[in-house]
């Protein structure tokens, strides 16, 4: 298989992630199918769809033509086997738990064409211990985009041992086709890149909180206006998810038993409390109005 054989691409899961890659893969000219097993959500992706592309018409960043195709190009089913029967690469965007994900790769294995690559868009579970729920773990591997996946242009591309280089070269390729830029991550290294860094970042600015050093505004003001980044440590855990920041955290301790990666309180508290970020209304910030 080559990249031009990458034809028809399923997105698993329509969350957070999942809505904005199938549109950005559509945009690009690939048929895309999006499946969630919450209707809602599905029907969230489709709304968000149908007012983004005209949104894109008007700023001039797509013709009417580009729209009109993009929107052909995508569709929306809450049918996992509908969605992937014709798959030549599917990327899994569904929750951050490994469970769930070594189901879903049992049923994607059963249900996509024997051909097709079944990529991960998690942001800590590396894919050698997904790819054993299938019968090509070649084939098998994380591709990681960042939110929001229509604008950042990151992605990070692991090639774990299990991984051909055939199955990395078509991924890294796809995501130059999706005006990407990946990076070739040669281990599989817990947190990738770039989270690793922003990890260390995320535990200092909560640890500085939890001291009472400095309030929420001030931690982000300084990494906004001291170090140039476009959002500080809490505005981005509102935007990516507490619940993300605090399954990710468990995941880690899980897999390494280092009570260091424990969610540290404050995450524990809004997570406990359902104040997830701007998808719930509230996070560190308050999103009532928005
Ligand atoms: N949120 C981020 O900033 C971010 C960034 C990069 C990567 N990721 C990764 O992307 C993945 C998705 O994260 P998210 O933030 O979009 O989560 P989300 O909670 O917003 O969306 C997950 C979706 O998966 C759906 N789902 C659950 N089980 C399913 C199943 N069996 N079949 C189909 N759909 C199912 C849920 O209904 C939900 O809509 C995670 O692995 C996460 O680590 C997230």
């Amino acid at each position: 298989m080559n990249i031009a054989d990458v034809k028809n691409i399923a997105v698993v899961g329509a969350g957070n992630m999942g809505h904005q890659i199938s549109l950005l893969c559509a945009i690009h000219g690939y048929k895309t199918t999006c499946t969630d097993i919450n209707t809602e959500i599905l029907k969230k992706a489709e709304a968000f769809a149908d007012s983004y592309l005209p949104g894109r018409v008007e700023k001039g960043r797509l013709t009417e033509a580009q729209a009109k195709a993009a929107r052909d190009n995508i569709s929306f089913t809450s049918s996992l086997k509908e969605a992937v029967k014709d798959a030549d690469y599917v990327i899994e965007a569904v929750l951050e738990v490994l469970d769930i994900k070594q189901k879903v790769f049992a049923a994607l294995d059963k249900l996509a064409p024997p051909h097709a690559i079944l990529a991960t868009n998690s942001s800590a579970i590396v894919s050698s211990k997904i790819a054993d729920a299938t019968n090509r773990p070649d084939k098998v591997l994380n591709v990681h985009f960042f939110n929001p996946a229509l604008v950042m242009k990151l992605v990070e591309v692991v090639q774990g041992p299990h991984v051909s280089d055939e199955t990395r070269q078509i991924s890294m390729e796809l995501c130059n086709r999706l005006e990407k830029v990946p990076v070739h991550i040669k281990k599989e290294v817990e947190g990738f890149l770039l989270n690793r860094i922003f990890g260390a970042i995320t535990r200092e600015a909560l640890w500085l909180l939890e001291m009472g050093v400095a309030s929420i505004e001030d931690i982000d003001k300084a990494q906004v206006y001291g170090a140039g980044h476009p959002m500080g440590a809490f505005r981005l855990m509102d935007l990516t998810g507490i619940d993300l920041t605090y399954t990710m955290s468990m995941e880690k301790f899980k897999e390494t038993g280092e009570p260091r990666h424990l969610p540290s309180p404050s995450v524990v508290e809004k997570y406990i409390k359902g104040e997830w970020g701007e998808k719930t209304g509230k996070g560190w910030y308050d999103y009532s109005d928005k």
